[in-house]
């Protein structure tokens, strides 16, 4: 079975090995614009749905199933991990997390305690296991927040605009980021390394909001921490940001094996930026509510530029929005598949 699962076209990829076309997943495949997710989510919170493993495992497999991606993703949350440090989260209807006690001095940071993440985090390994069995040759990947987005959550309490709180601790306390981005590595490493252990066969590390930061602030603040991360696994690493195209090479330099790109530049130039690595991405998730012709335009424009290099994973810059219609997704699976094939034979 692993034996398969090597030669899988989304591990080719991330080997920058040749396939027979372009391998596809979207992040935030399972979700609300699916009608089976939105049905589950009727009887059933976002976190009751993270935490059960075979409800997990289920809306992981719902879009296996109707698509066919070539990578399925562990049903889970990046701020599960954040709980499990102590800080008490919810999803508020329509207004995404909130989190009730946020960070705001060393002595909060001194409190948060590593733990046992077997212990507090298991049911995400439970749901991998389970995953894998049903899906035999198709890969899974496991994933964490990059230690500064989840620092940000952790310090703004939610979602936000400047991230001036962020900033603030950042740049008047460096001490106190340094302990914290230290230990939500620390976690994220054994988080990782669970997944893994239970059978994920790639992971992704996603710094959502890195883009806010300047070149040099994500230099001095970031790049140690998720350099740490990343060198820590033994799998294939997918390193996701966004909006961060002027400053690629930080990214590439504090690690993965595949650069996710958003869709402010164009493929071949990242290409350039990122040198020997493979490249994921970059569709503009808003293409996915085009007419059926402007969506195939925008996919294959970004094809070409890839021009059947080996190592291009086919993914979207960032979530697939819920207003996205389940026809569109279909359409581009069979487009990336179907057009592809004319460079991987
Ligand atoms: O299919 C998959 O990609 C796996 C599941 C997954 C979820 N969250 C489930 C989820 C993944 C990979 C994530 C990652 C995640 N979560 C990120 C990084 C990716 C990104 O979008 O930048 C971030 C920043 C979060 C934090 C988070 N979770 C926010 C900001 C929100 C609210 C916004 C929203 O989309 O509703 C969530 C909720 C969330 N996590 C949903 C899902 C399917 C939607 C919630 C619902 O069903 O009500």
């Amino acid at each position: 079975m692993t034996h398969f699962l090597q030669d899988s076209r989304f591990l080719r990829a991330c080997r920058r090995e040749k396939a027979d076309c372009t391998p596809v997943w979207l992040m935030r495949q399972a979700g609300r614009y699916m009608p089976e997710y939105r049905a589950l989510r009727q009887k059933y919170s976002l976190l009751t749905l993270c935490k059960t493993p075979e409800l997990a495992a289920e809306v992981t497999l719902q879009p296996i199933r109707r698509f066919g991606f070539d990578a399925a993703i562990v049903f889970a949350d990046i701020l599960l991990p954040i709980e499990a440090m102590g800080l008490q989260l919810e999803f508020a209807k329509g207004e995404g997390p909130v989190i009730a006690n946020p960070i705001s001095s060393e002595k909060e940071v001194d409190a948060i305690t590593t733990f046992d993440v077997e212990q507090r985090l298991g049911f995400v390994s439970e749901t991998v296991r389970i995953v894998i069995k049903e899906l035999q040759r198709i890969p899974l990947i496991g994933f964490a927040g990059a230690p500064f987005t989840l620092a940000s959550y952790m310090i703004e309490g939610g979602h936000s605009r400047h991230f001036l709180k962020t900033k603030q601790l950042m740049y008047q306390s460096p001490r106190a980021w340094q302990k914290l981005m230290e230990k939500i590595s620390q976690i994220t490493v054994a988080y990782l390394q669970m997944q893994i252990q239970a059978g994920a066969s790639a992971v992704q590390l996603f710094d959502s909001w890195a883009g806010v930061l300047s070149p040099d602030d994500y230099k001095n603040f970031v790049i140690p921490y998720s350099r740490h991360v990343l060198k820590s696994l033994s799998v294939p690493t997918i390193h996701f940001s966004t909006g961060t195209s002027s400053y690629l090479k930080l990214i590439c330099a504090a690690g993965g094996d595949v650069i996710s790109i958003d869709w402010k530049i164009p493929l071949n130039e990242a290409r350039k930026k990122i040198g020997t690595r493979a490249i994921q991405g970059n569709l503009d998730p808003a293409s996915l509510l085009k007419k059926e012709k402007d969506l195939i335009t925008d996919i294959r424009t970004i094809l070409d530029l890839a021009a059947g290099a080996p190592g291009h994973i086919f993914n979207l810059g960032h979530g697939v929005f819920p207003e996205t219609p389940v026809e569109n997704v279909e359409l581009l699976v069979e487009e990336v598949h179907q057009y592809s094939k004319q460079w991987n034979q």
